[in-house]
């Protein structure tokens, strides 16, 4: 019987363009639902803007613009880029609806009436210029521990300490610059503590990964506050019943906002609503979300929709960040990749089917190397998946008029082919899409290796073995088939073309048939190599575009501050095992030559010379603290086995070490006296 299921990813905020990091989330969920629907399920992937809170409201009034224009100018664009990376939704809705409106009055009247709502004076501090209430990131002062100045209300950059606004030194409102003041006014607060019990049952069912089922547990340990659901005007939202000027928080709403996507979308569908949020819903219902926001979707929605009355979701899927390069995604790096920037330079289905190869069903991190990346889709897309169709095609034209033959040539490999449908299905289900994508391109390997052995090429040349050369093709690509059918959740695109290609369907429930006796068409190009060049495009472009109005706030997420306390932060990277570090061959370089580049403003072109090694250049980005001049015939510290990186300027061939905050505090590393160029670092 096909299952009922309805699937959501976290609502971006309708405040900045999508980014990579939005993208792992919505391919990640889309692969899923892409799976569900070609087993024949019913399957449903519902999203929405987040279009409420602070930032939008602030963009909107530094644009110039309503609030209204500006969310509905960003979901444009957001549909646009999802679209382009072949997120496929059945509703794409805003949390700025009248169905969330309803629903969010409904679900606090409901919560107020069973006593779960109390309301409480808490003393803020206030912008007198701006006449407005402002959370921690909207403070900015001085550290109170390493004094840097210029540091947002909860935490240091530089140090990484995290602290109080009331902590800061000289604090200020980042929005007017005037010094806060402390303003006292009624707060609404849900009383989440009295779900303790409810939600000790949740984290001991099946519906949460270990790693989050174990941090709600220390959270619970820890023991549950009231959490703040109201926002003083003024104030981008929902006003609350009977409460002039209090607003629900932005993230009240938010999750709110499946619902209404779900309401939005069954009065387009005809389909019942209650069938999938009422108390007895047969439905299943996921959440798929980054693991910084397992507090909202783990403690208080569940909380939220205990006590209005709705279902439980049947699991909440978190994953990890996305780092590139093994980074943090930076800007100056060029790192920070938009969605529309990727797409101005590389196919969708690279990613997509990158992403693939990463994910797993736990919370871990996952890594877009960009080197990793175009070699992978090379290697795998190109050179093992998309080359079994492009060398047998022409052994079916030539040897047997564009049909596969009438028989299998190999059928033990065609069945070792087809059982892995169980093995694969249970993958996808657990989102183990690595581990599937492995297992598929170990199977394409097998085929190529079939190929490479019963050699169709000699085969043809031979008297009357065309016909033969014929059947090893048509097995190969009859394979092929099953494969791309295997990966659609992945390539959809490719899926397609296949099909065109094959002149068949492409279908992934009951069992596989091979194509015999089948007309083919004439194999057309299906896919390109990763052009190198292009992935440094991207990476210039990325480094050179302007950051989205807010960014900084865009990104930050809403502390969770009465749920979960704070750990202290060394402010050191993570622990490295020593084999990494033995990677990097540090080397004593001198400064032979060093001039200014044209165009940029932070860069100085160095030529370093490594005695016996040779020379290399290098760009480094310390021109805010040093003259060129001053720099020739100094030593200093070089990475010399850095991957060569193509920058607007020219090649930069190693890196330089260098410490400081930045600007014209930088110092360059140099060895001691008598170190002399090329020796190593150890
Ligand atoms: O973290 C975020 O980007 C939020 N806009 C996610 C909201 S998810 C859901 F609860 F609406
Ligand atoms: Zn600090």
């Amino acid at each position: 019987m096909s299952r009922k299921i309805l699937v959501t990813s976290a609502l971006p905020y309708a405040n900045g363009p999508l980014h990579l990091g939005h993208l792992l989330e919505s391919i990640q969920t889309d692969i899923w639902v892409r799976y569900q629907k070609l087993r024949g399920n019913d399957c449903a992937y519902l999203c929405a803007d987040d279009a409420h809170g602070t930032a939008i409201m602030l963009t909107a009034e530094k644009l110039g613009i309503t609030p209204e224009e500006q969310i509905a100018r960003v979901k444009a664009e957001h549909e646009r880029d999802l679209a382009g990376f072949l997120v496929q939704f059945d509703n794409y809705y805003s949390t700025h609806s009248p169905e969330n409106r309803e629903l969010s009055e409904l679900i606090y009247n409901r919560l107020d009436a069973n006593g779960h709502i109390e309301r409480r004076d808490i003393t803020q501090l206030f912008d007198p210029e701006r006449e407005l209430f402002l959370a921690d990131r909207y403070i900015k002062g001085s550290c109170p521990k390493c004094k840097a100045e210029d540091q947002y209300g909860d935490n240091c950059e530089a140090c990484g300490a995290t602290y109080t606004p009331a902590e800061l030194i000289n604090p200020r409102s980042a929005i007017s610059g005037a010094t806060p003041i402390e303003k006292e006014s009624t707060h609404y607060f849900f009383k989440l503590a009295e779900f303790t019990e409810m939600l000790r049952s949740w984290t001991r069912s099946d519906s949460l990964q270990p790693q989050i089922a174990n941090k709600l547990n220390e959270w619970l340990d820890a023991g549950l506050h009231s959490w703040d659901i109201s926002r003083d005007a003024p104030y981008f939202g929902f006003e609350i019943p009977n409460a002039p000027g209090k607003y629900f928080y932005v993230w009240l709403d938010a999750p709110i906002g499946y619902m209404a996507s779900c309401a939005n979308w069954c009065a387009k569908t005809d389909r019942n609503f209650d069938d999938y949020w009422g108390k007895d819903s047969s439905a299943e219902l996921y959440h798929f979300i980054g693991k910084d926001i397992i507090n909202f979707h783990g403690l208080f929605w569940p909380a939220m929709l205990d006590s209005a009355g709705f279902r439980q979701p049947t699991a909440i899927y978190a994953h990890g960040f996305l780092t590139v390069n093994g980074k943090k995604m930076s800007k100056s790096r060029g790192t920070f990749i938009k969605a529309e920037t990727y797409l101005q330079h590389l196919p969708a289905e690279y990613l997509r089917y990158y992403f693939a190869a990463k994910l797993s069903g736990a919370v871990d991190d996952i890594d877009l190397n960009l080197e990793d990346f175009t070699k992978r889709v090379n290697s795998d897309l190109v050179g093992k998946l998309v080359n079994i169709a492009s060398r047998s095609a022409k052994f079916v034209h030539k040897g047997n008029d564009g049909k596969t033959s009438s028989a299998l040539d190999n059928p033990a490999l065609w069945e070792e082919t087809i059982a892995l449908s169980d093995t694969l299905a249970g993958y996808f289900e657990n989102r183990e899409y690595g581990k599937a994508v492995r297992e598929i391109m170990s199977q394409a390997d097998a085929c190529n290796e079939y190929f490479d052995q019963r050699e169709p090429w000699k085969l043809a040349k031979q008297e009357g073995g065309a016909a033969e050369a014929a059947a090893v093709a048509s097995q190969c690509l009859n394979i092929f088939r099953v494969l791309v059918t295997y990966l659609t959740p992945v390539l959809p695109e490719l899926s397609k073309q296949a099909a065109a290609f094959l002149n068949c369907d492409i279908a992934w429930s009951g069992s596989f048939k091979p194509l015999l006796n089948h007309p083919i068409t004439p194999f057309k190009a299906m896919i390109s190599r990763v052009d190198p060049d292009k992935v440094a495009a991207m990476v210039d472009a990325s480094a050179a575009s302007t950051p989205a109005p807010n960014a900084q706030i865009e990104n930050a997420k809403a502390p969770a501050k009465n749920a979960t306390k704070k750990k202290e932060d060394s402010g050191i990277a993570d622990t490295i095992e020593f084999p990494d570090f033995a990677k990097v061959d540090l080397r004593v370089a001198e400064i032979i030559a060093a001039n200014a580049v044209e165009g940029a403003d932070k860069l100085l072109q160095l030529t370093l010379s490594l005695g016996e090694l040779g020379e290399r250049n290098v760009f480094a980005g310390i021109k805010s603290a040093y003259q060129a001049e001053e720099l020739v015939g100094k030593m200093t510290v070089m990475v010399a086995n850095l991957s060569p990186r193509k920058m607007r300027f020219g090649v930069s061939e190693g890196m330089v070490l260098a410490a400081g905050p930045g600007g014209g505090d930088i110092w360059l590393l140099s060895p001691d006296s008598g170190a002399k160029p090329g020796m190593k670092i150890q």
